[in-house]
């Protein structure tokens, strides 16, 4: 009998295998954490081929019992299983061995009418289905924590920043919202794409669709499909979701780097606008003084991993030519990287936002000086008529004044204002106050006082509806 003997494709070979090639070539250290959607798609797939005549009544329950039985073995942790199988080449190997230990060879049954290129594409669509769940599940907490922190806020005020200087003044709460409008566009994303994902390859066979009469319909619809992939050449070769997948996760990573790179900046003595949580922040062992930003900068770090599955994922599918090619198995591995950096990260995401503690009174410092309602100003002067681009230099002029003397605009004299413009009144001052520089951006998705609290209604409505 030949070494390949006890492999799924043994009977062709009479050559044994280089030993190393045959380690190397193995997915079962990695696909081994796809058991239960193995487990789930056998069943459906045993359902379809009963239904076709292949397995008689009582054939099916003892094979649907003995799918149950090998769930059981997965207590055991991936490590043990992966050591208790030195034989197993991949998932569908080991499920296969472990099926024949229980029942026989009625086990052998179970491959009527499949291929292992039909069912790696099934246990990936499952893998990605749960993982989107579970990303959106978390990017709501996160959303729920921002939107909690805006309610706490209130009016409370900081600068906002365009170049990374001090700009205009905006609610905190406004700031906040803004990760808020990302985390939904990464739900609606995620939504989206597993809505294109959700077909079964089941029945597609190795390429050409399987060889027995099969009713699809059946395992798409006992795996919660919304129904059968409708080419088989696609079914069985198509990564497009893992693809997307990864996209979203990268985008994902885009908008916590962001996040992480302000709270860093904001939590310097410089800035001074949010205390770092202790219980997610490190000292140093050289500086007793510190207390570093740990979990932002490693956030602001693991968006390269994101980025990372994104990329490997779409030059593993260039050029690659129909069908099903052993290339695809390179893709498991970094999207199972890409979904446990998720899911690592969203575990503490929400908990260290709502352990957020800011420093309102140096926020307000910091809008409330270096004339960033000099906007205001100008806006003042052009609803009296003055061209804005005059306005905008009759302003530019008082700063001056101000940055001669130290003082902000509204501690200049009206007669000095007066000398730059005879449009200046009394009312200027009103005009140029830190809730009139907030209230004067009264449109859709501005700052003004009114504008926010619209904004955090809708927000937790949308929220509320995405649950
Ligand atoms: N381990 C393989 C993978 O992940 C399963 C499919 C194998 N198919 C084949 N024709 N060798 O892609």
């Amino acid at each position: 009998m030949s070494e390949a003997a006890g492999k799924m494709w043994s009977g062709r070979f009479r050559e044994p295998l280089d030993k190393d090639f045959e380690q190397w070539q193995r997915s079962f250290p990695f696909d081994v954490r796809l058991l239960s959607q193995e487990l789930a798609a056998s069943k459906a797939h045993a359902r379809m081929i009963a239904a076709a005549g292949i397995l008689d009544p009582h054939e099916l329950t003892t094979m649907l019992t003995g799918l149950a039985g090998v769930l059981a073995t997965a207590s055991s942790g991936d490590a043990a299983m992966v050591a208790s199988a030195p034989n197993a080449e991949d998932i569908h190997h080991f499920v296969e061995l472990e099926l024949t230990k229980a029942i026989g060879n009625l086990a052998l049954k179970l491959h009527t009418g499949r291929s292992r290129n039909e069912q790696i594409a099934t246990d990936m669509r499952l893998f990605v289905r749960e993982a989107i769940d579970r990303t959106t599940d978390g990017l709501r907490a996160w959303a729920g924590a921002l939107i909690d922190l805006a309610d706490t806020a209130g009016d409370a005020v900081m600068p906002s920043y365009t170049h990374l200087q001090r700009a205009e003044p905006v609610l905190v709460a406004h700031w906040l919202l803004a990760y808020v409008s990302m985390a939904e566009r990464d739900i609606a994303r995620l939504k989206d794409a597993r809505k294109r994902m959700n077909y079964c390859p089941l029945g597609s066979g190795a390429v050409a669709g399987a060889t027995l009469p099969l009713d699809r319909s059946i395992a798409a619809q006992e795996l919660g499909f919304d129904g059968p992939t409708r080419n088989s050449m696609d079914a069985t070769s198509d990564r497009d979701f893992l693809v997307e997948f990864t996209q979203c996760l990268a985008t994902m990573g885009l908008h916590f780097s962001r996040f992480a790179e302000e709270i860093t900046l904001y939590s310097t003595a410089e800035f001074g606008f949010v205390e770092l949580p202790e219980a997610f922040s490190t000292g140093s062992s050289a500086m007793p003084q510190k207390k570093n930003p740990d979990f932002t900068e490693l956030l602001r770090g693991k968006s390269a991993r994101l980025i990372g599955a994104a990329t490997s994922l779409s030059m593993l599918m260039k050029g690659l030519p129909l069908a099903y090619n052993k290339d695809l198995q390179e893709g498991q591995e970094q999207v199972f990287e890409a979904a446990d950096t998720a899911d690592g990260i969203l575990k503490i995401l929400p908990a260290f936002t709502r352990a957020l503690k800011f420093n309102f009174d140096r926020m307000k410092t910091a809008a409330t000086t270096g004339y960033l309602n000099a906007m205001a100003a100008a806006t003042y002067l052009s609803n009296k008529g003055v061209p804005f681009r005059k306005a905008h230099e009759i302003i530019g002029n008082a700063v001056r004044l101000g940055l001669e003397s130290g003082r902000e605009l509204n501690h200049l004299k009206l007669e000095e204002l007066r000398g730059l413009s005879d449009t200046f009144g009394e009312d200027f001052f009103d005009a140029i106050t830190l809730e009139a520089t907030l209230d004067c951006h009264d449109v859709v998705g501005g700052t003004a006082r009114a504008r926010v609290a619209e904004a955090l209604a809708a927000a937790k409505v949308k929220l509320g509806e995405n649950t």
